[in-house]
């Protein structure tokens, strides 16, 4: 029978056939194990001298790492694996030796890592991250689908700048310039006024030369859009949200997590409602905390999101922050010049913002405005203004950063090992 590691629970007791590569491998003159991957999962092969023929007790002890092959055994519980499988080796067939591979179970240099992304992917916790991220994206459909939303997907090659233009990926679009798209939103408000409630998943373009642990060059986000959705209703579909994909990760991630040794008494914790604090009261308590070095009016920087985050096991959102730190398009406070209706939500451990979302503008005349106040009065917003002029309704939406959130749910350091082939300063290869 042939079949797949993380099948072989079906098949105790009996004999199948699994294409493999050889992760990693222990032999003894009587006794070799095989640490076996075949993409599914990982798998422990036991070859016995004296209860295989020759050659096969030659072949284990011989093959090289990540070489292919397909091995015959008998499927047995073992119950010290976490796993809780493993497999009695009959029969050896080697499809393709392996040269001299590069990554060896020694510790290597990040940039030699990064260099051979194209193999590094195979390693075990690559693929305890590459599994959870697929999971976090099972989840983020599964959760929007079950709650009424519609996926639309908003163009890549775009004309406007929601974000400001100092972050631009430029191109040519024939005689034109065009931009990568940084951010669907615009778009995304114009399809809520036609579905109601929408979300949009895919690649955004930062081309920031920030090198930190948080920043990709190109991310991937999810950006939901909510007609008749006030600023209190988007925090809440953001706790909703996060708090659905941190419990699917744990419950059908429970092997990758444990891979990557992730403290899940930390995520287990993570259940809606979160907690806020305002930027007035974020101010004082850094200042309280000894930081000297911010003001109102300034923006967080990484320590000091951290130094609030740990005031908190959930994620904390931080509201209302001064207009002039965020985009033209955020709704202001209705009692308040000097702030607007939006929200980062800061994940815990010192993973930072994950999300940015805002309750948008649907007044004609402010908008006109605030439009002409940052110099985008022009051809590009045209579209995006007129949306006010046709039965224009308060609404609000958010964006969650893929890699970010996987960085936070994994416990890996860097948010390079989020994405398989990561773009970031001073890196196009692989
Ligand atoms: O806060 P940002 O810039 O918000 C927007 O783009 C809004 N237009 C979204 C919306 O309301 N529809 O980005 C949103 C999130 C951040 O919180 C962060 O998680 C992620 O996108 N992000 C990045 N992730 C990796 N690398 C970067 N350079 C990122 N920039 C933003
Ligand atoms: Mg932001």
């Amino acid at each position: 029978m042939k079949t797949t590691i993380a099948e072989v629970g079906k098949y105790v007791g009996q004999d199948v056939t699994i294409g493999v590569w050889l992760a990693n491998k222990r032999s003894s003159g009587k006794i070799a194990f095989l640490q076996l991957r075949d993409g599914t999962g990982f798998i422990q092969g036991v070859v016995v001298k004296n209860e295989v023929a020759e050659e096969v007790f030659e072949n284990a002890k011989s093959i090289t790492q990540e070489t292919s092959l397909y091995v015959t055994g008998e499927v047995r519980e073992d119950k010290r694996s976490p796993f809780g499988y493993e497999l009695g080796i009959k029969k050896i067939e080697i499809i393709h030796d392996a040269i001299e591979y590069p990554i060896t179970p020694k510790e290597h240099g990040v940039e030699f890592l990064m260099d051979h992304r194209h193999l590094w992917l195979r390693s075990k916790k690559q693929h305890a991250v590459m599994k959870i991220r697929n999971e976090v994206i099972r989840a983020t459909y599964e959760f929007f689908n079950n709650n009424g939303f519609t996926k639309v997907d908003p163009p890549i090659l775009t004309g406007s700048a929601p974000e400001g233009t100092t972050e631009l990926f430029a191109t040519k679009y024939f005689d034109e310039d065009a931009y990568l798209s940084q951010s669907g939103q615009l778009y995304m408000e114009a399809a809520a006024m036609a579905l109601g409630k929408v979300f949009s998943f895919g690649p955004t373009f930062r081309a920031e030369k920030s090198k930190t642990r948080r920043h990709l060059i190109e991310f991937w986000m999810i950006e939901p859009e909510m007609a008749f959705y006030e600023f209190e209703d988007n925090l809440r579909v953001q706790e909703e949200y996060v708090s659905y994909i941190v419990q699917s990760v744990l419950n059908n991630c429970k092997l990758e997590l444990g891979v990557l040794e992730r403290d899940v008494a930390k995520l287990e914790k993570i259940t809606a409602p979160f907690p806020r604090i305002s930027y007035d009261d974020a101010i004082q308590f850094l200042k309280d905390k000894g930081f000297t070095d911010i003001e109102w009016g300034d923006d967080f920087g990484a320590p000091h999101e951290t130094a609030i985050a740990e005031s908190y096991e959930k994620p904390v959102f931080i509201t209302h922050y001064p207009t002039t730190l965020k985009p033209f398009y955020m709704q202001p406070h209705p009692t308040r010049e000097d702030v607007v209706l939006c929200a980062d939500l800061i994940a815990p451990e010192g993973y930072g913002e994950i999300i940015g979302g805002s309750e948008r503008i649907h007044d004609h005349n402010l908008l006109k405005q605030r439009l002409e106040e940052h110099g985008l009065l022009d051809g590009a917003y045209k579209w995006y203004l007129e949306l006010r002029q046709y039965g224009s309704v308060p609404h609000s939406g958010f964006g969650l950063g893929l890699e970010r959130t996987v960085a936070w749910i994994s416990g890996v350091e860097h948010v390079r090992e989020t994405i398989p082939f990561p773009r970031l300063l001073n890196r196009l290869y692989p």
